[in-house]
C-alpha cells in the first residue's frame, strides 16, 4: 500500500508546504533496490587512536571497511560527508573514558550523509569488571536511542555489544548494520557472543534450503523472494486456501510450494517427513500469523484459541519436531516473526500480543538448548509494515502507526526479510536468543 503523505512531502509543492507549515518530512529510505547491498562509505572510525577507551574491534573493522575508504577521527574533515560513523566504545569503563563519545559525535554527527549509518560498539555490560564499567556500558543504550532520535530521519543508529573473544564473529552483523539492508532497524541493542557454529563469512545463502511459512503474500512473500535472490532453495508453505498466491509465487520465483495448515494435528509430523526427504533445512522461518482483534471482554474463545494456535503452539511444535527428529542441518537457523505488539502491547490485541511476546521467552529458553546442535534461534519484531494486514487497519490508527517512529514512515516487507536474512546468515552464529525490532525506532515499547 502506498504512503501518500510520504510521496506528497517529498514532491515539489508538498516539500514547500510541509516546510512552511512545520510538518514532518519523512525521507524515502534507500534499500537494496536503490542502493545495493554493500557497505555505506566512507566510514569514519572513532575514538582517535591515542584516546582513552579505545576498543577491541579495530581488526574486525579494518578487515570489513578496507574497501569503503575508512578514516580515523584524526582525519575527520568538515568537507566530507561520511556514509557511516563507527565508534568502538567497548573498552569504555568509566565516565572519564566515555567522554570520548561526546568529543567524537559532537564533531562528527553533522557530517553523516543522508541514509547514513551510525554504529556504537560496546561490551555486554554484565561482562565488565566493575559496577562503573557495567553502568557506562549499559548507559550506551540511552546514548544510542537518543542519537537515533536526533539523527535525520533516513539515518539508522545501532548499538552492537560484542563479547570479548567474539570479535571475529561480529563481521556479518557489522556488514548488515552498515549497509542499506538495515534501513528500517534503528535505536536498539544487538549482541554478538561466541558463535555456536562458524560459517564462511560472505558465503550468503547460496544453495541453502529454506522453509518459509505463510509465504503466499505480504512479509512471507518478501522473505521467499529475498532468499531466492540470494541463491537459496526455498520451500514456500501456506494454507490450501492460499493456493493461488502460492502458484503465482512458484511461477514468479521458481520456489517449491507446500499447501499445509500448520495447525493441523499432523502438521509437525508431515513437515518433519518432508524435511527429511529434502535432506533437512538450513533455515526455518516461522512467519505465518493471524490477528483476531477484539477487546478482551468481547473476545470469543475461538478468537483467542486460533491466534494462540497459529502464532505460537504450531510453530513451537514444528520447531521441536524438526530439531529432535533430524529435520535441521548443521549450522541451522530458526527465526520466528514476533511483533512490536508483543513488546508494547496493543488495544484489542491481548491474544496476539501474548502469542507474539511468548516468542521472546521461547527464543531465550531455546537458544542455549539448540546451541549444542549448532543451531541458533532468534526472533524479529516488526513494527508497522505496509502489508494487506496493516491496510485493513482503520485510517486514523494506520496513520498513527506509520508516523510514530523516528523515521516517520512504515517499513516495507523487504525490511523484515533483510533482517531475517542477516540472522540466517551462516556467519551470524554469534547472534542467538535475541529479538530484533524492525520498526524504525518505534515510540512504542522499550
Ligand atoms: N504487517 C505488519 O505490520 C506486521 C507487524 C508485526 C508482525 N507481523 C507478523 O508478520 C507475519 C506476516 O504478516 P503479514 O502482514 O505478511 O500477514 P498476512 O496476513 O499478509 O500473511 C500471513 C500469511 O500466513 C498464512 N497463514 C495464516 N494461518 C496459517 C496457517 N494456519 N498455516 C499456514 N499458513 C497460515 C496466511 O495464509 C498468509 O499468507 C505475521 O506473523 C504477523 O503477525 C506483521
Amino acid at each position: 500500500m502506498s504512503d501518500r503523505y510520504l510521496d506528497f512531502a517529498n514532491s515539489g509543492v508538498g516539500g514547500w508546504l510541509t516546510g512552511a507549515l512545520g510538518l514532518p518530512r519523512p525521507a524515502p529510505l534507500r534499500r537494496r533496490a536503490e542502493a545495493g547491498t554493500g557497505l555505506v562509505g566512507p566510514l569514519l572510525l572513532g575514538p582517535a587512536p591515542n584516546e582513552d577507551g579505545n576498543g577491541r574491534l579495530a581488526a574486525t573493522l579494518g578487515r570489513l571497511a578496507g574497501a569503503s575508504g575508512q578514516k580515523t577521527h584524526a582525519e575527520w574533515s568538515p568537507d566530507v560527508r561520511y556514509g557511516g560513523l563507527v565508534f568502538d566504545a567497548s573498552n569504555c569503563a568509566d565516565a572519564a573514558s566515555a567522554q570520548s563519545l561526546y568529543r567524537f559525535f559532537h564533531q562528527a554527527i553533522r557530517s553523516v550523509a543522508e541514509h547514513g549509518r551510525i554504529v556504537v560498539i560496546g561490551t555486554p555490560p554484565e561482562l565488565m569488571a566493575d559496577a562503573e564499567g557495567e553502568a557506562i556500558q549499559r548507559g550506551l543504550e540511552g546514548f544510542v536511542r537518543s542519537l537515533a532520535k536526533e539523527a535525520r530521519r533516513s539515518i539508522a543508529v545501532h548499538l552492537l555489544y560484542v563479547a570479548p573473544g567474539a570479535e571475529d564473529a561480529a563481521g556479518s552483523t557489522l556488514a548488515f548494520l552498515l549497509s542499506p539492508r538495515s534501513a528500517y532497524v534503528s535505536g536498539q541493542p544487538i549482541r554478538v557472543v561466541t558463535p555456536v557454529a562458524t560459517g564462511e563469512a560472505g558465503a550468503g545463502h547460496k544453495g541453502r534450503r529454506v522453509l518459509v511459512t505463510g509465504a503466499s503474500r505480504g512479509i512471507g512473500k518478501a522473505i521467499a523472494r529475498l532468499f531466492v535472490v540470494e541463491g537459496a532453495q526455498v520451500v514456500a508453505l501456506d494454507v490450501a486456501g492460499a493456493a493461488e498466491g502460492l502458484s503465482t509465487l512458484k511461477a514468479e520465483l521458481g520456489v517449491e510450494t507446500l499447501a499445509l495448515d500448520i495447525t493441523a494435528p499432523d502438521a509437525a509430523e508431515t513437515l518433519l517427513a518432508d524435511a527429511r526427504a529434502r535432506g533437512g533445512y538450513d533455515v526455518v522461518i516461522h512467519n505465518a500469523g493471524i490477528t483476531r482483534d477484539r477487546t478482551l471482554a468481547r473476545m470469543e474463545p475461538r478468537e483467542w484459541d486460533s491466534v494462540m494456535a497459529v502464532n505460537l503452539s504450531a510453530p513451537l511444535a514444528i520447531t521441536r519436531a524438526l530439531v529432535e527428529g533430524g529435520g535441521m542441518r548443521p549450522n541451522g537457523r530458526i527465526i520466528a516473526v514476533s511483533s512490536l505488539s508483543g513488546i508494547g502491547g496493543n488495544m484489542g490485541q491481548s491474544n496476539y500480543a501474548l502469542s507474539k511476546a511468548a516468542w521472546i521467552g521461547a527464543v531465550r529458553r531455546l537458544a542455549p538448548q539448540l546451541a549444542g546442535q549448532g543451531i541458533t534461534i532468534n526472533a524479529v519484531a516488526p513494527g508497522f509494515i505496509e502489508t494487506q494486514m496493516t491496510a485493513a487497519i482503520p485510517f486514523a490508527i494506520r496513520e498513527a502507526g506509520r508516523r510514530m517512529n523516528s523515521m516517520g514512515q512504515g517499513g516495507h516487507p523487504v525490511d523484515v526479510a533483510e533482517t531475517i536474512a542477516w540472522l540466517a546468515d551462516p556467519a551470524s552464529g554469534g547472534v542467538n536468543g535475541q529479538v530484533v525490532r524492525v520498526c524504525g525506532q518505534s515510540l512504542l515499547g522499550a
